[in-house]
Formats: structure tokens, C-alpha cells, sequence
């Protein structure tokens, strides 16, 4: 069964992104739901093999903390022991096993995972029932509509069988995977879906606003939103969503307390293995808006280490109002 979700706003796996720190500031500002970043079963696998004679823990590749709770592993790859190996191995530590078959990377779909399965009928079902063998937590799916324009509405037959095979959750993004992140994702799909299902439906795509995920809820009748790129250097969005959808009204925040909240991060990140390339990354996406961004990204990306850093981060606060 699912866990209790504390709000209808999830953040979305979202791969170099959706970090354990950034997960943590989310949960903090209310998200219902984290989801780690997507993870090749093959490299569950391989990693396991060197935890065990190093006696080492699932943190060394998947690194979480208990504060992110409830919290979703997702994972890609299609090869079916390995899928129902890795599954095993990763079930202990997490509340929910998502799936992805949305993923559009050309270096995914090539490996028959990703949203490249959406067309792969057999397979898919083998892949659920797999899964769904393999452990007793939940099992939900994240998809993408379709392959092509012309395939644009596999989705509807993936979910039902999804469904028959026991699959407790799908989240869909409208959008097919041909079209990256072109266009707008066709909300009119997440209701045709919630239309045919039985089990609770996830909307995705293109919520930047608490004012989005309402008309997304009150539009397509789905379960829940999962925002991706609408929180990236702002976790406020899932307090003021919150917020909106309880009384209407939400509290606005400043750059400056976009800055904070940066540097709410930086402290956070002290405690995992987070590459600094995703961190100046990071900082680029908090202070987008920021008049004179343009420079400061130009000083952000030239930083060579985290003093660098900071430092160009607090010298920002001068472009900022102190209100
Ligand atoms: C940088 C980036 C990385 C992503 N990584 C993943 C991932 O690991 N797994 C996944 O299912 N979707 C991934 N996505 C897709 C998002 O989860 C989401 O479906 C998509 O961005 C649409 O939602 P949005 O309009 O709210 O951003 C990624 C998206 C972005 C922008």
C-alpha cells in the first residue's frame, strides 16, 4: 500500500538536480513526496558486489536521509534479473520503487530503457510483473505519452496494463519522447488517463506556480502534481502551493531569500557526495532572475572550488534588495 502523503505537490526525479539536499529543502518546504534521482539497475548490481566485501552501506551509491521520508527510489534498465536483483537489493531503504519509462536521453532510450519502452508492449508487462515478484513495497511508473507524434497515446495502453499487473501509482508527463521538452505538455492527457484508471494518477508537466498545479488538480481530476523544473533553486514553490490549494493565498519570496536558501543548501550538501559541478549548477539556478545574473552566472561558472563559491554567492547579496 502507499504511504500517507503529507501534500499533493511532488518533486520530481530529475537526474543531477533532485539531489539528497535539494530533496531535504523540498520535504522541509512541504513537498508530499521526494524521488531520488533515476538509477541504472546494472550499477545497483555492480555496486553491491564491492559493498559487501567492503562492508559498506546502500548510502555509498543512493545516498538519502531518513528526514526525506517517505521517499521513492527510482530506477531504469531493462534487462529482467537484473531488474529483479536490484529491486531487492534497493527495497529495504525505500517506501516506494518507481520506474522510469520516460526518459528521452538518446544514451538511454539506446539501451531499450527509458521512454523507449513505452512501445515495447511485452516487455513492459514482463517488467511490471517482474517487479512486482520481486518485492512487497509499492510499485509506481513514471512515462512519458508516447514514442512519436504518432504514437502519441501509447501511454493509455501501458497504463492499463500497469494497472492489471498491480503497478499502484503512475505519474505522466504529456509530452512524447521525440518531443524532449518542446511545446507544452498536453494536459488533456493526465485527464484522459485519470478518465480510464483505478489507481492514483500523478500530473506532471510545465508547473511553475501554485496557481499551475491548481488548474492542473482542477482540470485533469488528478491525484497529485509532481513539479520538476518549477523547483529548481526554489523549494518555497511547494509552501506556497501548499498554501494556495488550503487558503487561497501564499507568501511571496525575495531574491535574498533565494540567496538563503542557497546558502540553506550549501550547508545541507556538506553532508553527501555531491559533485561541485552540480553544485555551481545549483547556485545558477537559485539566482535566476537575479538582475546582472548574467555576470554573476559568467563568475559562478569560473569558481574553482567551494570558497570560490561562496564567496561570489555572498558578494551577490549587493544585487539584491534587502527586502
Ligand atoms: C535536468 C533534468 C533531469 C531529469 N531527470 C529525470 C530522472 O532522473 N527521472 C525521471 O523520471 N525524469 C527526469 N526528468 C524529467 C522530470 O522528472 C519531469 O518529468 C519533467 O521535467 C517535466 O516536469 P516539469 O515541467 O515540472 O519540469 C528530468 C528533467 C530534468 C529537467
Amino acid at each position: 500500500m502507499l504511504p500517507n502523503f503529507s501534500s499533493k505537490a511532488f518533486l520530481a526525479p530529475m537526474a543531477g538536480v533532485s539531489d539528497p539536499a535539494l530533496r531535504l529543502q523540498c520535504k522541509k518546504m512541504g513537498a508530499g513526496l521526494v524521488v531520488t534521482e533515476f538509477t541504472s539497475i546494472h550499477s545497483i548490481i555492480a555496486k553491491e558486489k564491492q559493498l559487501s566485501e567492503d562492508k559498506k552501506t546502500i548510502q555509498e551509491f543512493i545516498e538519502f536521509s531518513e528526514s526525506e521520508r517517505p521517499l521513492s527510489v527510482q530506477l531504469f534498465g531493462s534487462d529482467l534479473l537484473s531488474l529483479e536483483r536490484a529491486a531487492k537489493i534497493v527495497e529495504p531503504f525505500f517506501d516506494i520503487i518507481d520506474y522510469n519509462m520516460g526518459c528521452p536521453a538518446p544514451h538511454i532510450t539506446q539501451q531499450m530503457a527509458g521512454g523507449a519502452l513505452l512501445q515495447e508492449v511485452n516487455l513492459t508487462k514482463q517488467i511490471f510483473s517482474t517487479l512486482k515478484n520481486a518485492v512487497k513495497k509499492p510499485v509506481t511508473l513514471k512515462i512519458r505519452s508516447g514514442v512519436t507524434d504518432a504514437s502519441r497515446y501509447l501511454f493509455k495502453e501501458v497504463a492499463q496494463i500497469a494497472e492489471d499487473e498491480g503497478i499502484e501509482m503512475i505519474t505522466l508527463h504529456p509530452r512524447t519522447v521525440s518531443q524532449g521538452y518542446s511545446g507544452k505538455a498536453d494536459w488533456k492527457m493526465i485527464k484522459e488517463l485519470k478518465e480510464i484508471s483505478n489507481i492514483h494518477i500523478v500530473g506532471n508537466g510545465d508547473i511553475t506556480s501554485p496557481e499551475d498545479a491548481k488548474s492542473m488538480l482542477d482540470e485533469t481530476g488528478c491525484d497529485y502534481v509532481m513539479i520538476g523544473r518549477g523547483a529548481m533553486g526554489n523549494p518555497f514553490l511547494f509552501e506556497q502551493i501548499n498554501d494556495f490549494l488550503k487558503t487561497g493565498s501564499y507568501k511571496e519570496y525575495s531574491l535574498k531569500d533565494r540567496l538563503d536558501s542557497f546558502f540553506d543548501y550549501l550547508d545541507l550538501t556538506t553532508h553527501y557526495k555531491i559533485k561541485f559541478a552540480n553544485i555551481k549548477a545549483q547556485a545558477m539556478r537559485f539566482t535566476k532572475g537575479m538582475v546582472g545574473g548574467t555576470k554573476l552566472r559568467a563568475r559562478i561558472s569560473a569558481s574553482k572550488n567551494l570558497e570560490d563559491l561562496k564567496k561570489v554567492m555572498r558578494d551577490s547579496y549587493h544585487m539584491v534588495p534587502p527586502f
